[in-house]
C-alpha cells in the first residue's frame, strides 16, 4: 500500500561542516530591520530574547512515516551555522553604530537596547554605494566616491575582502536591506556578464546601487540575498555569475505583513473553490521604508512586487469564472505618528454558491521589522548552508521567505505559502538523503 513518503528521488549531499565564523554583510546595516536583526540576534546570545518566527531555530521537520513520531528540531537535523558563529557588518549612507540606528529605528525598547549597547556600538557602517538617482527620498554623508560604478563595485570588494581576513572568517553572506530602489525594468545591460561589466564602466543609467553590491558580493565567491523589491542579483548575468562561482542566491521582498497573510488566505479560498471579485488593500506605515516608498518610483518597484501574488496564487488562465474579474489594488500611505508600527486593512470581496457574495476584512496591526528579522536570520543559515551543500544560482525552496520569489526561466513563482513551505522542507529532507513526504499516505488506513 502507498505511504506518504517517497524515496524515488533519494540523494544524499555532501554538506561541509560549519566549522568557524560565518559573516554576515547587510547593504543597509543602519535601518530598520537590519537593526532589529542584529539587535535580537546578540539578545538571543545573551539569553534575554527567544528566536520567535525563525524556522531555523524554532522548527521542526518530520522524518520518516507518521508512525515513527519522528520529528527534530531543524537545527539538530542539519548542519547549520550557530547564532553565536555569526559576525556583522555592513554598509550604510548614515554614520551610526548599531545602537544609535536601532533607537533611531524604534522598533525595540531602550531598555532592551542599553543591555546590549556594548556589543552594537561596536558596529559601524562603511560607507556606502549610493545615488539619489535611484532613492529620491533619502539622503546622506556616508557614501563613497568613484568615478564610475566599476570603481564604486571595485572598492566594495575591497570592503568584503577586508572584513572576512579582518574577521577570521571562514565563509561570508551578503544580504540587502536597504531601502527599495525606483523602479527599473531588465535590460539589454543586464542580459551578460560582458554586457553588465561594461555597463559598470560606463555608469550605466540601469545599474542601481543594489546591483553592485550584488555584483562585487558574488564576483567574491559570497551568497547574496535581496530583502528590498529591487531588480538587484534578479537579472541573467548576476544568477549566471553565482552559478560560474558556485554562489547560491535568492530573493525578492520580504514577505512578512500583509502578502504574508495574503499568501496564507488566497491557498484557502481557492482550495474551496471560492471566487474573488475584487480585494483592497491598504496600509498606514511611519518609519523611513514609508518614507522612501512615498516617493512615486520606489512605490513603483513594490506595487509590482506585492501584485503579482494573487494572479499567480488564483491561476484566472485556469479558473476564468472565479478569479478573471479580480480588481486587486495596493495602497502604501506614510504616516509617521505610526512608526515602524505599520496598520494594515484587507477588504475582500468573495463569493460562493449560486454567485452569492461575501466578505471577508483583515486589520493587522504588525510590526514590520519583528516580522522581518527572523525572516533575515533563516536567510543567513539557509545560504551558508546551500553554499557549503555546493548549491547555486537561483534558491527556489527560499521563495518561503519572499514576496516575489527569484525563479528560472520561462518557470512562474510559487506564492502558495504551503507549497512553498513543503518544498522548503522537501529540500532539506532531500539535502539528507531522508524520504520526502508526499501527505499520500494510503497505508494508515489499515491501522485499527
Ligand atoms: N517587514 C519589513 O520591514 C520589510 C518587508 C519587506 C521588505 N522590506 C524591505 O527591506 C528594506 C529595509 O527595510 P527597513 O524597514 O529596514 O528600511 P529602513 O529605511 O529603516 O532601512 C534601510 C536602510 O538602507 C540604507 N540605504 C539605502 N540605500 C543604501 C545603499 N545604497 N547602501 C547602503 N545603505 C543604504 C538607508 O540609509 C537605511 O538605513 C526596504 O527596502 C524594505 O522595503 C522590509
Amino acid at each position: 500500500m502507498a505511504t506518504d513518503t517517497t524515496s524515488q528521488e533519494k540523494k544524499k549531499f555532501d554538506i561541509k561542516k560549519p566549522s568557524g565564523k560565518l559573516g554576515v554583510l547587510i547593504p543597509g546595516m543602519g535601518g530598520a530591520v537590519s537593526t532589529t536583526f542584529i539587535a535580537g540576534v546578540e539578545a538571543i546570545k545573551k539569553g534575554i530574547g527567544r528566536p520567535i518566527g525563525s524556522l531555523t531555530q524554532m522548527g521542526t521537520i518530520r522524518l520518516g512515516k507518521r508512525t515513527e513520531s519522528n520529528s527534530p528540531l531543524i537545527k539538530d537535523f542539519i548542519e547549520l551555522a550557530k547564532c553565536s558563529d555569526l559576525v556583522f557588518g555592513g554598509w550604510d549612507i548614515f554614520p551610526d553604530n548599531c545602537y544609535e540606528a536601532a533607537l533611531k529605528a524604534g522598533v525595540l525598547e531602550k531598555d532592551l537596547l542599553l543591555k546590549l549597547k556594548k556589543q552594537l556600538e561596536k558596529k559601524v557602517p562603511m560607507k556606502a554605494v549610493f545615488s539619489r538617482d535611484y532613492i529620491k527620498n533619502l539622503d546622506g554623508p556616508n557614501v563613497k566616491k568613484g568615478k564610475t560604478k566599476m570603481h564604486l563595485a571595485e572598492q566594495l570588494i575591497k570592503d568584503i575582502n577586508t572584513f572576512k581576513k579582518d574577521n577570521g572568517l571562514e565563509r561570508l553572506v551578503v544580504l540587502w536591506c536597504g531601502s527599495t530602489e525606483i523602479f527599473i525594468k531588465p535590460a539589454d545591460v543586464h542580459s551578460t556578464l560582458e554586457k553588465f561589466e561594461k555597463g559598470l564602466k560606463e555608469n550605466h543609467k540601469d545599474i542601481p546601487p543594489s546591483m553592485i553590491y550584488a555584483y562585487a558580493a558574488i564576483k567574491t565567491g559570497n551568497a547574496y540575498a535581496n530583502g528590498a523589491p529591487n531588480l538587484s542579483v534578479d537579472v541573467p548575468a548576476l544568477v549566471n555569475l553565482a552559478k560560474e562561482k558556485n554562489v547560491p542566491t535568492a530573493g525578492k521582498d520580504f514577505k512578512t505583513g500583509q502578502t504574508l497573510m495574503k499568501t496564507i488566505l488566497a491557498p484557502g479560498l481557492k482550495s474551496r473553490m471560492l471566487g474573488v471579485r475584487g480585494w483592497f488593500s491598504t496600509n498606514i506605515l511611519g518609519n523611513r521604508d514609508g518614507e522612501v516608498l512615498d516617493d512615486p518610483y520606489s512605490f513603483k518597484t513594490k506595487e509590482e512586487s506585492k501584485l503579482g501574488v494573487l494572479s499567480t496564487i488564483f491561476q484566472p488562465h485556469l479558473y476564468p469564472e472565479l478569479y478573471d474579474q479580480l480588481y486587486h489594488k495596493v495602497r502604501i500611505n506614510y504616516y509617521p505618528p505610526r512608526g515602524d508600527e505599520k496598520e494594515a486593512w484587507d477588504n475582500i470581496d468573495i463569493f460562493g454558491w449560486l454567485g452569492y457574495p461575501m466578505q471577508i476584512k483583515i486589520n493587522f496591526l504588525c510590526r514590520d521589522s519583528i516580522l522581518a528579522a527572523p525572516i533575515v536570520l533563516d536567510l543567513v543559515l539557509f545560504l551558508d548552508l546551500a553554499q557549503r551543500a555546493g548549491l547555486d544560482g537561483i534558491q527556489e525552496w527560499l521563495s518561503f521567505y519572499f514576496k516575489s520569489p527569484m525563479v528560472g526561466k520561462g518557470l512562474y513563482p510559487e506564492h502558495d505559502i504551503f507549497i512553498q513551505s513543503m518544498k522548503l522542507k522537501n529540500t532539506l529532507r532531500y539535502m539528507k538523503g531522508e524520504d520526502l513526504i508526499t501527505h499520500l499516505g494510503l497505508d494508515y488506513y489499515n491501522l485499527m
